[in-house]
């Protein structure tokens, strides 16, 4: 059978590589289009191992006619590129916008003129994100809780997923859209701004306090990477079978954990793998709580359970212990 080749913007990302790598295991071609502007190809080194079925492209999906011909040879579209930091957007709120609301049209615009050139396009995934709810107004949060993106990137992400099913509703382009929760695990770097796990990591195997904004109350539901995989291996053995397009279904775990407890499980856990004693004496600072911040998180996975047999199989202190490990490994793994 001939191997499929996905395309996977954003593919030397923290995410994209792990799907990358997961995707050539599985027997697909892989194409990875990305402007390296946060990450490194050093995410992507062992996906060189299954050459010639991985290919690397160093460009932006702001290049229409690159995206253009790039959609034109592939069977799915994955699309994850983006500028993920909500901070990072408050600081700077054009870019942001650009890359992840006008980048998304560019891939869109390209898959559905694709669509009328040749056979269609099998499948196309976007990344969205929980961001897209802010903050709680109920729990667990389920896909038709309300929008109300509490920073630029979030809006940003909003108006993306939005426009993903609208392409649907009127192009027909074969879309499913994935609110993914706050995900974490290997590959995930440090950069100028930073995810808050490779942040505490960082910081406390620097023999550093975590540094938590507010009183830590707010929560997250924090996901690890291989039970994300997992859900777009779910997605890509069964949405022939399954009417998802056009929909957005969550993955998170749905469970809540509040940063002051992930600050004590990232101690606990850096001193258990480095053998110092750090009970009692890395106390976390706090600083003044951040505009744009998220305040509670819980994902209701129902859909996913029922649609597609997911269920996230790690737990917080399992993923942190996996994590900090390849952490130590890597040598404080930066950008
Ligand atoms: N990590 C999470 O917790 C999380 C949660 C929800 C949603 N998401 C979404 O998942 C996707 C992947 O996130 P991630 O955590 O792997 O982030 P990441 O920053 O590690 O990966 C994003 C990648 O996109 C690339 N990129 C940025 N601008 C680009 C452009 N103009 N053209 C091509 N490539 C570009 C970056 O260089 C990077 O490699 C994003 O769309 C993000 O919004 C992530």
């Amino acid at each position: 059978m001939e191997r499929e080749t996905v395309l996977i913007t954003g593919g030397a990302g923290f995410i994209g590589s792990n799907l990358a790598e997961y995707l050539l295991k599985r027997g697909h071609k892989v194409i990875v289009l990305d402007d390296l502007s946060r990450s490194t190809t050093d995410n992507i080194r062992a996906c060189y191992n299954h050459s010639p079925h991985f290919y690397f492209v160093k460009g932006s999906v702001m290049d229409f006619d690159l995206v253009d011909r790039l959609v034109n040879n592939v069977d799915m579209v994955f699309h994850l590129a983006a500028q993920v930091h909500w901070e990072e957007s408050i600081d700077d709120p054009l870019p942001s916008f650009a890359v992840n609301t006008l980048g998304t049209q560019n891939v869109l615009e390209a898959v559905r003129r694709s669509m009328i050139k040749r056979d269609p396009l099998k499948l196309m995934l976007y990344a969205s994100s929980s961001e897209v709810y802010g903050t709680a107004q109920y729990v667990p949060m389920d896909e038709n809780h309300p929008f109300n993106p509490q920073s630029p990137y979030a809006a940003g992400k909003a108006a993306a997923d939005r426009l993903c099913s609208a392409y649907h509703h009127v192009y027909n382009v074969p879309i499913i859209i994935l609110r993914q929760f706050n995900t974490y695990g290997p590959n995930q770097r440090i950069k100028g701004y930073s995810a808050v796990i490779p942040k505490f990591v960082s910081q406390v195997a620097n023999n550093c306090p975590p540094t938590i904004y507010g009183d830590g109350l707010q929560t997250k539901d924090f996901h690890y990477i291989d039970d994300l995989i997992g859900a777009y291996s779910l997605i890509i053995d069964k949405w022939a079978d399954l009417d998802l397009f056009g929909r957005a279904i969550n993955f998170g775990t749905g469970r809540e954990t509040s940063i002051n407890a992930l600050a004590d499980i990232v101690i606990e856990t850096v001193a258990e793998q480095t053998g110092r004693d750090l009970k009692g004496k890395l106390k976390p600072i706090h600083l003044p709580k951040r505009p744009g911040e998220v305040m509670r998180f819980t994902a209701d996975i129902s859909l996913a359970k029922k649609c597609l047999g997911f269920t996230p199989k790690t737990d917080i202190r399992e993923g942190i212990a996996k994590y900090t490990s390849w952490f130590l490994k890597e040598g404080s793994p930066a950008v």
